[in-house]
């Protein structure tokens, strides 16, 4: 299935079930619910879906800040539309608008063994900064911390 055609918009409260339905697929063990996911939509909050033509939640992904860093929390592409660039495009809007909000630097965890998701994160100039050991459950993995550090207008 191809789905070259796609739009990236602000993640609203419309999109949750599309988002809390790609969870679902892709982290089986710990999907965030609708719920859950709607911290992306207040304050603090910030996330991008990637739609079809028809408004069907392709990919999507969030973030949270505090001060002037950002923590990305999620990113997810629906397994029959990945390796067309949407997760690279839903991460770049999440950057320019952590640039947009004046924060200085990003950071997230992925497991040491998600090849894809650590490829894509190099691809777009993070980091390896460190692991945390036995972050994650279901099965227990150690967590990769990346970090990129966003341009500021002080010299
Ligand atoms: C990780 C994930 C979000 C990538 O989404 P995607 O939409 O397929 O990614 P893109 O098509 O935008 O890929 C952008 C770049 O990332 C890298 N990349 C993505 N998938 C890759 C893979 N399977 N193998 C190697 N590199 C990969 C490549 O550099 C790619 O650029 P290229 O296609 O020009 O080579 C997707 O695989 C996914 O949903 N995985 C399951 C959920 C998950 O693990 N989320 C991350 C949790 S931290």
């Amino acid at each position: 299935m191809s789905h070259s055609v796609y739009r990236i918009v602000r993640l609203a409260h419309e999109h949750l079930p599309g988002a809390a339905a790609l969870e679902q697929l892709c982290f089986p063990a710990e999907p965030w619910s609708e719920r859950a996911l709607d911290i992306l939509c207040r304050e603090h909050g910030i996330g991008y879906a990637a739609l079809d033509e028809g408004g069907v939640v392709l990919a999507y992904g969030g973030m949270t800040y505090a001060a002037d860093e950002g923590s990305i929390t999620n990113i997810a592409t629906h397994p029959s539309a990945r390796r067309q660039g949407l997760g690279r495009a839903v991460v770049q809007a999440l950057i320019r608008q952590g640039e947009a909000l004046g924060l200085t630097d990003i950071y997230l965890e992925v497991r040491l063994s998600n090849a894809p998701a650590i490829a894509l994160y190099e691809a777009l100039g993070f980091t390896a900064i460190g692991t945390r050991k036995n972050f994650y459950r279901h099965p227990t993995e150690d967590a990769l911390l990346m970090k990129v550090m966003l341009p500021t207008d002080t010299p």
